[in-house]
């Protein structure tokens, strides 16, 4: 019989491609783990539970807050603090990093950031949404209070993120930076196996993803490549087919797996677009380029930008090698 692997088998199998490791990050995704399978039991039943709806009021982004968002953000935060792994935690839905200071913490070397409920307005609506993570290691020095610093780290300094895509099956998707593996989760026996091995962008890809209803705000070489991709030619592929979801997770996760493009770019009303890069772009583009493809804010590599603000918004390009790059020349080349 094929031997199955659970998401934790595979964890503790692969603790052996960091040399030193002590086996904390190892736990640390085991954390998350464990946090994903709470956060979709209440997804499945929210209409039930009557999470479904909108809090009232406005996270630091602006957004109106949705009673999952809350719901999400305080399930990874309880968890993570529960357990000993991480000093630190910065959400899309605080305002300001915490610090986590118990005894269990002292010797945790570990960040994370997150977005724990990406996807918000397709909530009540039951489309598919999802949770990014991403990890660092703190720069402080350990025993000490974590500081801005060690969240404002440049995503190459990435040691682990991933999703979790809450969608017709819920699947884990994560990279430490040796390949892209993707866990789907069996609801009956409570664990992930692996369904998605070595995840890679396929070699070509025809789907272009963006919310073309903003197509009047874009800049000039978006809109060139847009227009581009809806021209007729057999030879490329030529016109892509339109698929946007409005959850980049959903976004993301399919292109990934069929070969496309994914753009949020900047708008004349948003001018560096809307998406976050520390709980969003970072660990998408980490898990991008682990999968062979690439990831831009249409000038140059989003893995290289040193961050300066905790909510900083970052226009978004990522998906196959040749599709960025040809995006980034449509933007360079028409200024
Ligand atoms: P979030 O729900 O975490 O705030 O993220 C929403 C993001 C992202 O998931 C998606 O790609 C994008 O916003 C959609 O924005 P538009 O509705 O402007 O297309
Ligand atoms: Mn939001
Ligand atoms: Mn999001
Ligand atoms: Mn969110």
């Amino acid at each position: 019989m094929e031997r199955h692997i659970t998401l934790g088998e595979f964890i503790i199998e692969n603790q052996k491609d960091f040399p030193y490791a002590k086996g904390d990050l190892s736990a640390l995704l085991s954390s998350i783990k464990l946090a994903g399978k709470m956060v979709n039991k209440s997804i499945n039943k929210a209409g039930l539970a009557q999470i479904l709806g909108k809090v009232g009021k406005e996270n630091i982004q602006g957004e109106s807050q949705a009673k999952m968002d809350v719901m999400a953000n305080d399930v990874f935060i309880s968890t993570l603090r529960n357990r000993g792994e991480i000093c630190g935690l910065a959400s899309e839905e605080l305002e300001d990093y915490v610090a986590f200071e118990d005894d269990i913490h002292k010797e945790a070397k570990y960040i994370v950031l997150m977005d724990p409920l990406d996807g918000s307005s397709n909530i009540d609506v039951d489309i598919t949404i999802g949770t990014i993570f991403s990890i660092y290691h703190r720069i402080s020095p350990i025993g000490t209070r974590v500081t801005k610093e060690d969240f404002l780290q440049p995503g190459k300094n990435q040691v682990a993120a991933g999703y979790l895509i809450y969608g017709t099956s819920t699947i884990l998707v994560y990279t430490t930076g040796n390949g892209v593996n993707g866990f789907t989760f069996d609801p009956g026996i409570g664990s992930f196996f692996l369904s998605h091995p070595n995840m890679k962008f396929p070699k070509e890809g025809s789907i272009y993803s963006v919310n073309e209803g903003n197509y009047i705000h874009f800049p000039k070489g978006i809109k060139k490549l847009i227009k581009w991709m809806q021209e007729l030619d057999k030879d490329s592929n030529r016109p892509y087919t339109a698929r946007y979801t409005g959850s980049l997770v959903a976004d993301f996760h399919r292109n990934m797996l069929m070969g496309g493009l994914y753009l949020y770019p900047q708008g004349s009303t948003a001018p560096k677009g809307k998406l976050r890069l520390l709980y969003e772009c970072n660990p998408m583009a980490f898990l991008t380029e682990q999968a062979g493809g690439k990831a831009s804010d249409g000038k140059g590599r989003i893995l290289d930008i040193i961050p300066k603000e905790l909510h900083e918004r970052v226009p978004f390009i990522c998906g196959n090698s040749e599709m960025v790059v040809n995006a980034e020349k449509f933007i360079r080349e028409n200024k």
